[in-house]
Parts: C-alpha cells; sequence; structure tokens
C-alpha cells in the first residue's frame, strides 16, 4: 500500500470513530504535505480557519510556519504537517488529557507511515508528547518549551530513531514578538543539522 493510501485510510478510522471534540468541530484536520518527507512537523490543536477548512496551519501562525520554512529554503513539498489534536477545542482552548490520550494514537499511525528522521515539535504540548516517547501519562514530567527549543534529542521509540528539535509555537510569536528572533535563529539551527 502507497503511504497516500494508508493515511487515506488512517484518515478514515477517525471519521468513523466518535471522538472528544468532534461535535464541536465543522471538520476534521488531519495532515498536510509530503508523506516521503524526511522532516514531520507537529502542531498542538486547529484553530478556527484549520476548523473551516479541514487544512492544518492555514491561519496566521500557519503563514508564519511557512515564512519561516521559506527562510531557510524549504517549503510545504518538503515537510509533512499534522497537529496532536484532530479536531478543534472550542475557542482554541487548550486540550486536555483525555483529548490528547484519544487523538495521539492517530498521530503515531501518522509518524509510523510517515517514518521522518526528524520532527520538530511546535510548543508545548507537541514538545511534551514526543519527549515523553509518546506516553501521555510521562508528559507532566518533561519541561517546558523555553528551556527546550532549538536543542536536538535523539530518541529511539517503538524501534524508530528520531531527532527531535522542539521549536516555540509560530503563534506565540505573534503575541511576543521577541520570540521572532529567536525562532528564526533555530530554523537556522535546523538547517545546519539536514546538511550534516
Ligand atoms: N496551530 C496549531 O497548532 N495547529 C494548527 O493546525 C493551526 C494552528
Amino acid at each position: 500500500m502507497s503511504k497516500d493510501s494508508e493515511l487515506e485510510s488512517i484518515r478514515e478510522k477517525i471519521l468513523k470513530e466518535n471522538l472528544p471534540l468532534r461535535d464541536t468541530a465543522k471538520n476534521l484536520v488531519f495532515g498536510k504535505g509530503n508523506p516521503d518527507a524526511k522532516i514531520m512537523f507537529i502542531g498542538e490543536a486547529p484553530g478556527e480557519k484549520e476548523d473551516e477548512e479541514g487544512i492544518p496551519f492555514v491561519g496566521s501562525a500557519g503563514k508564519e510556519l511557512d515564512k519561516l520554512l521559506n527562510s531557510i529554503g524549504l517549503n510545504i513539498n518538503d515537510v509533512y504537517i499534522a497537529n496532536i489534536l484532530k479536531y478543534r477545542p472550542p475557542e482554541n482552548r487548550n486540550p486536555n488529557v483525555i483529548e490528547i490520550e484519544t487523538h495521539t494514537p492517530y498521530l503515531i499511525e501518522q509518524i509510523n507511515v510517515i517514518k521522518p528522521k526528524i520532527i520538530i515539535t511546535l510548543g508545548n504540548y507537541s514538545t511534551k508528547f514526543v519527549l515523553s516517547s509518546f506516553n501521555t501519562s510521562n508528559m507532566k514530567n518533561i519541561p517546558g518549551i523555553t528551556s527546550l527549543h532549538g536543542k536536538q534529542n535523539n530518541l529511539m521509540i517503538n524501534g524508530m530513531n528520531f531527532i527531535v528539535i522542539p521549536l516555540f509555537h509560530p503563534a506565540a510569536m505573534l503575541y511576543n514578538p521577541s520570540l521572532r528572533k529567536t525562532l528564526e535563529n533555530d530554523f537556522i539551527e535546523i538547517k545546519r543539522i539536514l546538511e550534516n
């Protein structure tokens, strides 16, 4: 089976599940990009625009992410992007434990298909989930993004080796402009790691 059809069958499986947040969301937001990409970005949850279009990172945070990718010569065809949560939380509130526990098995299935070499986590939830080796009960033991951003972690999870690089969420720099330079510098570090 091709990666595209494997991803499509995961998408169809989610649609059949009565996942938390499904009833308040307009659309499933599954993933976008190149299934053969070496780099996978993991965000937090769809926002309003993503919910409307059923595509991750199409709103203002997505535009910032596109610019950051372009700044190191990459675009959507070089990466795959998905979220921790597959449906939008009402009013973009933070994900709760049950939502993370019920939605992330599908993210893990996506990762198993994509088999990225590098996982870039965007923001606290995604960083804690990946650095706890996909074990939601360990997430509370992982420090916050401020101390972790831009640093390379080599992890073996379920028999697969990943380079994991946590980043501030691009939405954070919209509220806190001083993070823009930090994110730009962390992208330069990603370019360096890719070239090695
Ligand atoms: N923020 C995210 O974490 N994911 C999206 O898809 C959009 C905004």
